[in-house]
């Protein structure tokens, strides 16, 4: 496992982004896992700078996203859809086709996470997986538990992810109740992960996952088993690392 420690999330974004960016210079064609949240946003402005600037082609790159709330549309500017077209998929030349989000909108949960978790195997998987980490150490929606979910599954929301969740919403009751997620063995598959995380508030639980014990109950702390790893945190989200 590499640690990048970066001076901020200015810093953070643009290693974060310069790791990505060498993916696809690499193998034009490669098959990028793709992360939501408010951590990579920075990095997607980065990579559209650099496809602006023709530094980078993406019309030949393939993507799978980690996650999707279940029943929503993708017009609803809540869905993961909606946020990867608004912060990357509308504003570089990657082929719309190629990019894979879990359908929220399919009635059968079972099929869909089935359905995405076979799209993932015939890309051949990933070639490199960016991840956030939650405070509670999840990864995607793999939320702490007694087991890792190998494949890609539907999750019942915990009741504090939905309270957090209402502000985005008009009322509790629009707030999705589920989420497909690609499970810990599909994110272990990835050729490299990238990790990010950034902000004191994440300080605790990037010590625990990378230097704590291996346990479902922080499912990032999993990834120490993967062999090529890359965490990049800013000062801040590194202060409990041991020195
Ligand atoms: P955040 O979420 O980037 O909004 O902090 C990270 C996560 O929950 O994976």
């Amino acid at each position: 496992m590499r640690i990048i420690v970066t001076k901020d999330y200015e810093d953070m974004s643009k290693k974060a982004a310069a790791i990505i960016a060498a993916q696809v210079v690499s193998k034009p064609d490669c098959v990028l896992g793709l992360a939501t949240g408010s951590t990579p946003i920075g990095t997607y402005k980065n990579l559209v700078k650099w496809y602006e600037e023709g530094t980078l082609d993406f019309s030949a790159v393939k993507t799978v996203n980690l996650d999707e709330y279940r029943g929503l549309p993708r017009d609803n500017d809540q869905s993961y859809y909606y946020f990867m077209h608004d912060h990357l998929f509308n504003h570089v030349n990657i082929d719309v086709a190629n990019t894979n989000v879990p359908d929220g909108t399919n009635p059968d949960a079972e099929q869909e996470a089935e359905r995405y978790e076979a799209l993932i195997a015939s890309y051949g998987g990933q070639d490199l997986q960016l991840l956030g980490i939650g405070h509670n150490g999840h990864i995607g929606f793999n939320e702490p538990s007694d087991s890792f979910d190998k494949i890609t599954h539907c999750v019942d929301l915990q009741e504090s992810t939905i309270e957090a969740n209402k502000r985005f919403f008009a009322t509790i009751d629009d707030v999705p109740k589920q989420a497909y997620t690609m499970g810990i063995g599909t994110i272990m598959k990835a050729k490299k992960i990238l990790i990010l995380a950034n902000g004191e508030g994440k300080a605790d639980i990037v010590a625990k996952a990378f230097f704590g014990p291996v346990t479902p109950q922080v499912p990032a702390s999993i990834l120490q088993f993967h062999p090529d790893v890359t965490v990049v945190v800013d000062e801040a989200a590194a202060a409990k690392l041991p020195r």
